[in-house]
């Protein structure tokens, strides 16, 4: 017989099956912007079959288990399963650590007072330019595990701490490497432009201006002749810029970006973390993927962001881990009809972070959204922050089997309890986590 289909008596046999889910979340039906955000698609007593690394079918436990079946099942009952978190910023790769200036940020000393006397960004970069590719390799795979451990199945990851060619080839070697060895998918960004390197601080050395021109127009051809030939199978890396005071200006932050375009890169910025320059409206303008920190971002560059496809990242971790009082604008970015997503800002300086379930706790007090639309923000609009909205950060049929079980009655725990780690369950495409004892 043609177009022959299961009947109920014949279940189809799938690779894994979770059920019982007190609540599923799938946040199904796309990214969500504006006030749709927090649009969880809860389903009650939730169910989803999995075959290799895809979503086969999600519903109610009942339908779900009269269609499929499978020697491997979950039984989430007493747990809250949802996509796996997507951390769309981070600065995974580093070495050596800041904790001294933590301490002497903590006594009185700003952020930008210290990046001024030679420390902050340059101090790390001093320290991995010196590391090897496996030292970098082995601290970001600590880190990677714990996020992983911490729910987030797929991150960005930027290079930066290099300031020369070299040693952020270096740096993004380390990504793809940590891409390749570990369960976590990790996107790539070419991050070249993230402070004024040492050697450019001189008298004479044409400073900002003079580097930024070097990242337009020697280093990032140069990423792609590199790409072509060492990862062409792959697609190209995002590249960054950070726009602020005493970094890069807006017009050099628009140097950069425009060379990046020219190449065929996607685009990101940090904007607005200190002072607001119109790095948010020359992102939109740009068509760039996501513009991320907008703390004081103005309001025409608020409005623009409704206007556009660019996702505004919200980093909570880091006005908190620098202890300021200021964060996000959220209310007003989803009154403007903008795409909000929130991400860790993993990094040495300002948030050494590897947990989306701490964003979210900061990002529902401090940003004054509630645990929903945090939840939103950290799943499916992460995803589209990264570009990659058609693939992760849902539950739906056809998308990669990425989820996590979180031990908790109601998704409302999320946010609400905060500095334990609430996950019980890791899913992979499709695979069930094991985790080792140094995974911590
Ligand atoms: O996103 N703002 C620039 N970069 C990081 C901080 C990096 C560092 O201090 O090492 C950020 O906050
Ligand atoms: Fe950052």
């Amino acid at each position: 017989m043609k177009n022959h289909r299961p009947s109920k008596q014949d279940p189809r046999t799938v690779d894994l099956l979770i059920h019982s889910a007190d609540q599923l979340l799938t946040l199904r039906g796309g990214v969500q912007r504006g006030s749709r955000l927090g649009d969880l698609g809860v389903i009650v007593d939730g169910a989803v079959a999995i075959q290799g690394e895809r979503i086969v079918a999600v519903d109610r436990t009942a339908p779900i288990l009269a269609r499929y079946r499978s020697e491997v099942t979950l039984d989430a009952r007493g747990t809250v399963v949802l996509p796996g978190f997507v951390d769309p910023h981070t600065h995974l790769v580093w070495a050596g650590d800041r904790a001294a200036e933590f301490e002497q940020r903590v006594a009185g000393a700003s952020y930008m007072e210290i990046m001024r006397a030679g420390g902050g960004i340059v101090s790390t970069v001093r320290n991995t330019r010196q590391a090897s590719l496996e030292d970098l390799v082995e601290s970001g795979r600590s880190r990677a595990m714990r996020m992983l451990q911490y729910g987030t199945t797929t991150a960005e990851a930027k290079t930066g701490y290099g300031l020369e060619f070299e040693t952020e080839l270096k740096l993004l070697q380390s990504i793809l490497r940590l891409e390749d060895d570990t369960p976590i998918d990790l996107i790539p960004t070419f991050l070249g432009a993230h402070a004024i390197p040492p050697e450019f601080q001189t008298d004479g050395s044409g400073g900002a201006e003079a580097y930024s021109e070097l990242v337009a127009h020697e280093m990032l051809p140069a990423l792609l002749n590199w790409w072509r030939e060492n990862a062409s199978d792959r697609p190209l890396p995002f590249v960054d810029v950070f726009c602020e005071e005493g970094a890069f200006s807006l017009d050099q932050s628009r140097t950069i970006l425009e060379s990046g375009k020219k190449l065929g890169f996607p685009l990101k910025i940090h904007a607005d973390e200190f002072e607001g320059l119109g790095g948010t409206g020359l992102a939109v303008s740009m068509g760039a993927v996501s513009a991320d920190h907008l703390v004081q971002t103005p309001p025409e560059d608020i409005d623009a962001l409704g206007n556009g496809d660019t996702v505004a990242v919200a980093l909570p971790c880091t006005p908190f881990g620098l202890a300021e009082r200021e964060f996000t604008p959220a209310g007003d970015i989803i009154a403007a009809d903008g795409i909000l997503a929130i991400a860790t800002d993993l990094n040495p300086g300002t948030a050494w972070c590897e947990s989306m379930q701490m964003a979210i706790a900061l990002a529902t007090r401090y940003m004054s959204i509630t645990p929903g639309q945090a939840i939103a923000a950290a799943t499916i609009n992460a995803a589209a922050a990264i570009g990659l909205a058609d693939r992760v950060g849902s539950l739906e049929a056809g998308k990669q089997a990425d989820m996590i079980l979180l031990d908790i009655p109601d998704y409302r725990h999320l946010g609400y309890r905060f500095g334990t780690n609430l996950v019980s369950k890791v899913v992979k495409r499709g695979q069930i986590v094991e985790f080792q004892p140094q995974d911590r």
